[in-house]
């Protein structure tokens, strides 16, 4: 079933007006094979119908920013970015945290360095936090892992489970995942002492990124730090941090 330029567009709107993500017209085919699936999942065998539920279906609307947000993730991806993570750093946010990954992989280098900061994890995407909440992972995550660290922080799957493995609790525990959408929450009570908020700027445009960035800065402790993902940068907006190297802000 294709859709019109119209519902394309209605879609994009949606989308942006609901978590700020920018479909630009590249996408349209990505969004038509995931819009599929919600489709089959739901029984509604017309886009128009489809359209219709999302205005008045909280729940549906849910699962389909679920089925259109991209979450590819992976243990230890960037841990240079690990470095600037300090002894009296202890509260810390992974702010788009997909399944998990990114904040136990930050859990587990901490407690290698001798400290144990308490994390909360967040994403827009529930089913990512459902599996983030598991700590259960395909062994091609942890690729990026040093062998020593999978093996004192993991437990190896067997049977059903070959080829997967168990976060141990001691990391687990470390982590509290809660559903989070950058655009339109408001920020949490208590001051975090860093920010990760990497990979997840790349589908935003620089309104929101600019809207984000000035929001999360309020979350942050003086001295507090900014993290974004290598490939992303905050060149293009006003922003409130001072830049400390690639990827890496100071709040002043
Ligand atoms: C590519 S993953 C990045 C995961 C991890 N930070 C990393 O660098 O590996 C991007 C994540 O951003 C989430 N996301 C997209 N829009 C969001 C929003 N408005 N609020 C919260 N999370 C959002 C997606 O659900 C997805 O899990």
């Amino acid at each position: 079933m294709n859709m019109t330029s119209g519902q394309f567009k209605k879609f994009c709107e949606l989308v942006y007006s609901e978590c700020g993500i920018n479909l630009h017209d590249g996408k349209q085919q990505l969004l038509q094979a995931r819009l599929s699936k919600r489709l089959r999942s739901t029984g509604i065998d017309s886009i128009a119908e489809y359209l219709k539920v999302l205005e008045n279906d909280a729940l549906e609307l849910m699962n389909f920013l679920d089925a259109i947000s991209t979450n590819h993730t992976y243990f230890f991806r960037e841990s240079h970015h690990f470095e600037h993570l300090r002894t009296d750093h202890l509260k810390i946010w992974s702010a788009a945290s997909s399944s998990g990954e990114e904040p136990y992989s930050v859990a587990i280098y901490c407690l290698e360095k001798g400290f144990r900061p308490t994390i909360l994890a967040s994403d827009i995407s529930t089913r990512m936090l459902e599996i983030g909440q598991n700590g259960i992972y395909s062994i091609e995550k942890t690729k990026s892992l040093p062998p020593h660290m999978l093996k004192k922080y993991f437990q190896k799957g067997s049977d059903k489970w070959d080829n997967h493995v168990r976060l141990k609790k001691e990391i687990k525990q470390m982590v509290t995942f809660q559903r989070y959408n950058l655009l339109v929450d408001p920020i949490p009570s208590r001051e975090f002492d860093v920010i990760f908020c990497r990979n997840v700027f790349i589908y935003f445009d620089n309104v929101t990124r600019a809207q984000i960035t000035n929001k999360l800065c309020g979350a942050l402790k003086p001295s507090g730090y900014f993290i974004i993902g290598g490939a992303e940068s905050l060149n293009t907006i006003d922003h409130p941090f001072k830049y400390i190297q690639p990827s890496i802000y100071r709040k002043e």
